[in-house]
């Protein structure tokens, strides 16, 4: 099995911002109570003009010059997300076409906040294994399309944006181990009821507003911390590596409080943990994705570095995933 690791990282974050003030205004909340609950101040949302493949494009598009690849020479498109531009044709598909991956193989994963590490995951296996030689993965959503705007208990936490990876064989380092959960008994804890085949659109379910994310946000909140934990554990155990030995802990960006509980489980320094969440609150798939781009740029990662992503999302899914960078 060859090694496989990230050679190209990028990002892109629609300009308009909604600011903790901007929500006072539409909902009965406030920043206060937005900043000490969750940790976020802000967060980016689209133009009327954009959607998921447009923040995934300018994203890949980052990522392969960082890799001085040229997109036609792509083996493998994943674009991670719950908010595809349609029902089909998938995202990577137009992806693909945008940014003239011809001889690319295209498909999106849906494993809602933990999407990035999971196609992360699905490509390190095809390169590994000699099938590919490069692949895609973007994390890329637009939550603000889902998100009920007159609902305060989650019109506060979500965020639109895209961040993206090449991966390629490498002669050492890359990813060192990856652990992946799911449980859908639980999978009533977080969704979107309605605009599927078990409820298809109708004046009922607009007029019930189902077509927005339903979350038990206090239950998720226990599960995220149990599940995260359990997952660093596992994939530090199966790289080989103990606690001490993670230089950068990079995980999802649901709510500040779970990142910090789940750090002090690890017993992690808090200097060893990397949050964006006040900028952009949770943006699903695209919040890891645009976590380690960042971690990167802003030099928080060095060469040699063991990395540590960790997700918790819906489904129920988490993973984690360690990398020597
Ligand atoms: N402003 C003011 N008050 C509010 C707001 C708001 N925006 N939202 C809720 N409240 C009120 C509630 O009505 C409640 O009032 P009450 O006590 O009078 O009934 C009170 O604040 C406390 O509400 P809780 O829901 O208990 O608040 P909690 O501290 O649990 O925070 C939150 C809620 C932020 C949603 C938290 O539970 C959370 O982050 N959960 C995890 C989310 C998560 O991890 N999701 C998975 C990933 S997302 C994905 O996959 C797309």
């Amino acid at each position: 099995m060859r090694k496989v690791g990230i050679v190209g990282l990028g990002k892109y974050l629609p300009k308009k911002i909604l600011t903790n003030a901007d929500l006072e205004k539409m909902v009965e909340t406030s920043d206060e109570w937005i900043t000490t609950r969750t940790g976020i101040k802000q967060r980016r949302l689209v133009s009327s003009k954009e959607a998921t493949s447009d923040l995934a494009i300018k994203a890949a598009k980052k990522a392969l010059t960082e890799a001085n690849l040229d997109a036609a020479q792509l083996d493998l498109i994943i674009v991670a997300t719950i908010t595809p531009d349609m029902q089909f044709p998938s995202t990577a598909c137009l992806v693909q076409s945008a940014i003239g991956a011809k001889r690319a193989v295209c498909f999106d994963v849906a494993a809602a906040c933990s999407g990035f590490v999971y196609a992360i995951c699905v490509a390190q296996q095809f390169i590994a294994r000699g099938t590919y030689e490069n692949a895609l993965v973007i994390g890329a959503e637009v939550l603000s399309t889902i998100t009920d705007w007159k609902d305060r208990s989650t019109c506060v936490l979500f965020g639109d944006g895209a961040g993206a990876a090449v991966l390629a064989p490498v002669k050492s380092g890359g990813i060192m181990s990856a652990y992946l959960g799911s449980d859908g008994c639980s999978a009533d804890l977080l969704m979107v009821p309605a605009g599927g085949s078990r409820n298809p659109t109708s004046r009922t379910t607009l007029k019930k507003r189902l077509h927005y994310i339903k979350m038990e946000g206090n239950e998720l909140f226990k599960v995220a911390v149990k599940s995260m934990t359990e997952a660093a554990h596992t994939a530090i155990k199966k790289a080989g590596l103990e606690l001490s030995d993670i230089d950068l802990f990079i995980p999802h960006q649901a709510n500040m409080r779970i990142i910090l509980a789940v750090a002090k489980r690890l017993e992690l320094p808090l200097d060893k943990v990397f949050a964006n969440i006040e900028k952009y609150g949770n943006m699903s798939s695209a919040s890891t994705a645009v976590a380690l781009c960042e971690a990167v740029k802003e030099g928080r990662v060095k060469k040699g570095d063991n990395i540590l992503l960790d997700t918790f999302g819906s489904g129920l899914v988490w993973g984690a995933c360690v990398i020597k960078w």
